[in-house]
């Protein structure tokens, strides 16, 4: 095992999903620090990583509020040492996502979530990656962060859309002292992201879009790939997105 692959993983948004699906995946023999808002969620991955052959440090937290960030960065140094690897997947939409729905106020909040939000964890543990001449940050954008279009919403299609330049400068700024960066732009993908929609997708629907383990083995090829390796960009996508 490569010195990379046993220093812990960070995980946001790891109480459902696309987060919770990496922390399963990653599990066996790795130390997996799971963040989110709801810590009954947070539990239910921790077990699953457990029973998978991890160890789990359940981290309840907003990532828009950057001090409870920077505390669990710091949870994570006392207990296992710093997070090397992160995996940032929290994220929102809302419903109401168009200009003429959407109020200022769920803007930012939209914002601080899929934008700020995961700038707060980079910083928080990017000290620490600079000091080891070591880290990988995946973040998980989505396909409205690869192709802009209307329907994704305004605030969630800008927020993620931004996530492009700031893994592209991390990766510029940072790769002298070892940290690589990653984007994921996934499509469609059956989780509870969906109850998010104007109108929530049906059984059928869902039937044919990427499961979360479609998009953690996407993410795990990223977490084992070796340290000489830079992998910019991953867009993923169902077929029957196209057709
Ligand atoms: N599903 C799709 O079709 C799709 C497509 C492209 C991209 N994505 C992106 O993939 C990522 C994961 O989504 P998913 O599909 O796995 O859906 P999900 O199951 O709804 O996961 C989103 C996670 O983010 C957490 N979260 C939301 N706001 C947070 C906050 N302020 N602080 C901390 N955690 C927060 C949620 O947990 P709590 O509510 O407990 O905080 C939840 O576990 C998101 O960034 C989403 O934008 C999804």
């Amino acid at each position: 095992m490569t010195a990379r692959a046993s220093s812990p993983l960070w995980i946001t948004g790891a109480g459902s999903g696309i987060g919770r699906a990496v922390a399963v995946a990653v599990a066996p023999g790795s130390r997996v620090a799971v963040s989110g808002r709801r810590g009954d969620a947070l539990e239910e991955t921790a077990a699953l990583v457990r029973d998978a052959g991890g160890e789990a440090l359940v981290l309840p937290l907003d990532v828009a509020d950057r001090e409870a960030v920077a505390e669990a960065a710091q949870r994570i140094r006392d207990k296992w040492g710093p997070a090397l690897r992160l995996v940032i997947a929290a994220g929102v939409n809302t419903p109401d996502r168009s200009w003429q729905r959407l109020s200022m106020a769920e803007f930012e909040s939209i914002v601080a979530t899929n934008l700020t939000g995961v700038a707060s964890v980079i910083d928080a543990a990017l000290p620490d990656m600079r000091d080891a001449g070591d880290g990988v940050v995946v973040v998980v954008s989505s396909y409205a962060g690869w192709r802009t279009s209307a329907s994704p919403g305004v605030a969630y299609s800008a927020s993620k859309r931004a996530l492009g330049p700031l893994v592209a400068i991390l990766n510029e700024e940072e790769a002298a002292h070892g940290i690589r960066a990653t984007l994921v732009c996934p499509g469609d993908v059956n989780s509870d992201f969906l109850a998010q929609r104007p109108v929530v997708p049906d059984a059928d629907a869902r039937e044919r879009m990427l499961t979360p383990d479609d998009v953690a083995r996407t993410i795990r090829f990223v977490l084992e790939s070796p340290p000489h390796v830079v992998i910019d960009e991953l867009v993923v996508s169902p077929v029957s997105q196209r057709s």
